[in-house]
């Protein structure tokens, strides 16, 4: 085992839907030190303007790093990814991964040249998606909904909410009638939300989201930097918790440390206060 600290990821979300990719990253490099910075305060993206999103994000990022200095920075938001990418770059030499809808994969699947993309209002608008579809799924039928409920049917799960059937069921209408056989879910939330999804939505096949797809690329990333060893390395020792920090920019939603560990992302508990003053969620 390596005598260094392993190498750490900082994972950004408006809320908890970048949970899911953290997740991932977990799974694959279990040893990776992931910080878990989520800006609830300013949640949902899905209806603010892009420049209130790409400064949000910048300045709650430049005061993580600060404290948490990180190898690589995980926007694991759609939204956010479609217009923050190149303000962060700009600001720090971290290499920074972002999310984009799995629309060439799922093109890749589908059997019968439609595919469903779930997204938020703001990820469905963007000419960013326009010519994602028009590059790799030109030659099919690509159904979208932008739905502004679901971000928050997943984020009501932390505290024990239950997602509304007949709602969800409502809101698939155009994915049943279209005859989609696979769905991209093109925001960090919705593979929260899959069980009901798969329920209302029984003949779909495919279900397409990035998480694995962005773990493999940190894994990637880090390897060439040569840690990626100490990332796939499982440390053993029982005090150390996948999720050293958990950052919030409002109050931490009650429940979360709970959420987390049942993602298999128990939180350390950490002291200290942040310079952008989150709170921070500990195994309490
Ligand atoms: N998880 C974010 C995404 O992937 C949610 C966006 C929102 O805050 O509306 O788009």
């Amino acid at each position: 085992m390596s005598d260094q600290a392993p190498p750490r990821v900082l994972v950004f979300d408006s809320g908890i839907g970048g949970l899911s990719v953290a997740a991932c990253i977990h799974q694959l490099l279990p040893s990776v030190d992931l910080v878990y910075l989520a800006d609830n305060a300013g949640f949902p993206y899905g209806d603010k303007p892009e420049t209130v999103v790409v400064d949000r994000c910048c300045t709650l990022i430049a005061h993580a790093l600060e404290q948490y200095p990180s190898d690589v920075i995980v926007v694991a938001c759609n939204t956010a990814s479609t217009v923050v990418l190149p303000h962060l770059r700009a600001m720090t030499s971290v290499p920074v991964v972002g999310v984009v809808p799995a629309i060439k994969p799922a093109a890749a699947k589908t059997r019968n040249r439609r595919i469903g993309l779930l997204a938020t209002p703001a990820t469905i608008r963007r000419p960013y998606l326009d010519r994602l579809i028009k590059e790799f799924a030109g030659d099919c039928r690509v159904e979208r909904i932008g739905h502004p409920g679901l971000v928050r049917w997943a984020e009501d799960l932390v505290s024990g909410g239950v997602v509304p059937v007949d709602e969800l069921e409502e809101a698939m209408k155009a994915f049943r009638e279209a005859g989609v056989d696979t769905v991209v879910l093109g925001c960090t939330h919705y593979p929260l939300l899959l069980d009901g999804l798969k329920t209302s939505l029984p003949s779909v096949r495919f279900w397409m989201d990035s998480g694995d797809a962005i773990a493999r690329r940190v894994a990637w990333l880090l390897e060439q930097t040569d840690q990626v060893a100490d990332a796939w390395e499982d440390i053993t020792e029982p005090a150390r918790s996948p999720v050293s920090a958990a950052l919030f920019s409002d109050s931490a939603p009650d429940g979360i440390a709970r959420f987390m560990s049942e993602l298999g992302l128990s939180v350390q508990l950490v002291r200290g206060t942040w310079p952008a003053k989150p709170t921070e969620a500990g195994s309490a």
